[in-house]
């Protein structure tokens, strides 16, 4: 007789099936109550672990935004919907920056029936492409006056591709047009200052490198190209609050923490399926997600916290490598010409260096005479 075959027992006079195995008899009244206990140790774990991922802060600020302007880039789904959701409620003037202008449409119409906000409109907005990105913002321009705050939200998550400009995607999308958007409304910006500018970012960078030399990625992996995305994006924010803080720019990157939305789309194979299927059960909410982009946009008592990095409504410190300020200043560098963008010669940073300025840490400017 063989593992597994049913055999009987005499227990207590009467009789009862068991399982034989090679040195004892297993009960099966036994496994009846330890499989109870392994499923309650698993569900219990499952709801724990939920929980913890879940945990998120509300955004502590009832601060409104009537009179304001907001873009965000990506928000016909995901933390980028649930945001202009939020941010349409207090008031905001919010403009919908999508590839698919048809989904952008169709969402300004609803934010505007369920806030009454009538300020709601959708422009044609391709992360993927230069020219695109130059376009939107020349449309923009030429309608908007004003640009109070730039929600650098949209990204693509996938099999390597390349941009229309020949760019790796991830990198292209993620990092490079939002580089490439922000440096172009950078005029529009500093005349709102101050204004603010929210990037979103990951703490998947910590698995990042970036290598200059492989800007395509020879070795590609979807979750390293996607790190390094966001690697680019945090260098990025600390560089643009250093250069844009007299000007009264400020920069912030947010982590919305594990939210389930359509990022992982993209995810081929079984690899994906697993990663979908547990972010429904296990992810925050979008609109949970979304708590610390919009407290970055309407909090008062963070206007002296540029260049720095948040998580749940709170300040968190990032790694060393994502505040390198010689990696930063080559990144900017390279993106400028990537761009076809001229070289910059000065940062503020260098300029308050030489003794020109001195920006104090609420952001305020105090003239000092070179001496
Ligand atoms: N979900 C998470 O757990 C998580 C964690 C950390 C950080 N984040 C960050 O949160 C941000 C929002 O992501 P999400 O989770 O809300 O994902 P999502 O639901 O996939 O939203 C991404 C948005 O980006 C847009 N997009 C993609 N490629 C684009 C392009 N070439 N041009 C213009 N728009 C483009 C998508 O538009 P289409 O619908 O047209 O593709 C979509 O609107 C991203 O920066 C992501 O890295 C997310």
């Amino acid at each position: 007789m063989g593992h597994g075959d049913f055999t009987h027992s005499r227990s207590k006079g009467r009789e009862k099936p068991t399982i034989w195995q090679a040195d004892q008899d297993v009960d099966i009244e036994d496994l009846t109550f330890v499989i109870p206990i392994i499923i309650s140790v698993v569900l219990l774990s499952v709801f724990l672990i939920r929980k913890y991922i879940r945990w998120t802060v509300q955004c502590p600020s009832n601060n409104r935004l009537d009179g304001k302007t907001v873009v965000i880039t990506g928000a016909n789904t995901g933390l980028g919907k649930a945001t202009a959701m939020e941010l349409a409620k207090r008031g905001a003037k919010v403009i919908l920056a999508c590839r698919d202008r048809k989904k952008g449409d169709v969402l300004a119409r609803q934010i505007r029936i369920k806030t009454t906000n009538e300020e709601i409109y959708s422009y044609h907005l391709d992360m993927s492409s230069l020219v695109a990105i130059k376009e939107f913002v020349d449309d923009f321009t030429s309608r908007e006056p004003f640009l109070h705050i730039l929600i650098n939200n949209a990204a693509y998550l996938g099999p390597k591709a390349t941009t229309e400009d020949g760019y790796e995607r991830t990198f292209g999308v993620n990092y490079l047009g939002h580089f490439y958007l922000t440096y172009l409304l950078q005029d529009r910006l500093k005349r709102c200052a101050s204004s603010r500018v929210i990037n979103v970012i990951s703490d998947s960078y910590t698995k990042a490198t970036l290598d200059f030399e492989d800007l395509a990625m020879a070795k590609y992996n979807i979750y390293k190209a996607y790190a390094r995305s966001k690697l680019a994006m945090i260098l990025f924010t600390g560089e643009a609050a250093r250069r844009w803080m007299s000007s009264h720019v400020l920069l912030y990157g947010v982590h919305p923490g594990m939210v389930c939305t359509d990022l992982l789309r993209n995810w081929p194979g079984l690899t994906g399926n697993i990663l979908r299927a547990t972010s429904r059960i296990l992810f925050k909410s979008p609109e949970d997600g979304c708590q610390t982009i919009v407290y970055c946009a309407v909090a008062n008592e963070i206007k002296a916290q540029t260049g720095k990095y948040l998580e749940n409504c709170q300040l968190f410190k990032v790694k060393k490598t994502a505040l390198d300020k010689d990696m930063a200043q080559k990144l900017w560098e390279l993106s400028l010409h990537l761009c076809k963008l001229p070289p910059e010669p000065k940062t503020d940073s260098e300029v308050r260096s030489i003794g020109k300025h001195e920006v104090k840490a609420d952001g305020k400017e105090e003239d000092k005479k070179l001496k």
